[in-house]
């Protein structure tokens, strides 16, 4: 299986030509690897990037109504009509600065299941993610996140030994599946990927920092294969 890496852009860039710059940079770099990249804008920067870029392009969230009255929120539905695939739930920093709960989360995975859109599901431990299985009848279209906050690099950035990864990565997908790819998150860059997917056993990461600088970006990449 091709690893899958996932770009976390969160609020970044500030304008859509920063946007379209780093897309083509990245584009061009990871062309040729056999890897699924995915690129996770701002909802603003989606239509844009989708038309002109021809990358994989995911939203970094989705509300868990297909349609009605809810002020400022963007449907699975709609994010699937413009041409998305993916789509990242249960952020840790959604949970912690928005108020995020796990039953929200459980929504959100159905609704964006339903709409056929692929989930790249973040979670800190295994019982969060029996939790959320209890709601979610099947991960075919799952993709797990090994994400700890405190290894987020904007929240400490510490760093989880690769062995603990991997004994993670063997307990989350006793209860997601052994088919269900497990990713790792948190401060992972160029020089972390290698040893991460060897040592740790993932099948890709989820990231942030690293994945607003290209050159940094693209050599991660190229080190995940
Ligand atoms: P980081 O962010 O790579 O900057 O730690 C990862 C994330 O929050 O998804």
């Amino acid at each position: 299986m091709n690893p899958i890496i996932v770009a976390n852009w969160k609020m970044n860039p500030q304008t859509l030509k920063g946007a379209f710059e780093l897309t083509k940079a990245v584009r061009k770099g990871v062309r040729s690897a056999n890897a699924n990249v995915v690129l996770c804008p701002p909802y603003v920067f989606i239509p844009q990037l989708l038309a002109a870029k021809n990358m994989e392009i995911g939203a970094q969230n989705c509300s868990w109504q297909e349609q009605g009255p809810l002020t400022g929120e963007v449907s699975p539905r709609q994010l699937k009509d413009l041409g998305c695939s993916y789509v990242i739930l249960g952020h840790s920093e959604r949970k912690k600065e928005l108020g995020e709960t796990l039953a929200m989360v459980q929504r959100k995975v159905a609704a964006a299941l339903t709409a056929k859109l692929r989930v790249i599901l973040c979670v800190e431990s295994v019982a969060e993610l029996r939790t959320l299985k209890k709601k979610v009848r099947s991960f075919k279209n799952v993709a797990v996140v090994y994400e700890p906050s405190f290894a987020i690099s904007t929240q400490g950035g510490r760093r989880v030994a690769p062995r603990h990864i991997a004994a993670m990565v063997s307990r989350l997908k006793k209860v997601a599946g052994r088919n269900v790819p497990v990713l790792y998150g948190g401060s992972v860059d160029a020089k972390s990927m290698r040893d991460i997917m060897t040592k740790g056993n993932v099948q890709g990461a989820l990231v942030g920092a690293a994945s607003l600088k290209a050159k940094e970006f693209i050599a991660l990449v190229k080190n995940a294969l």
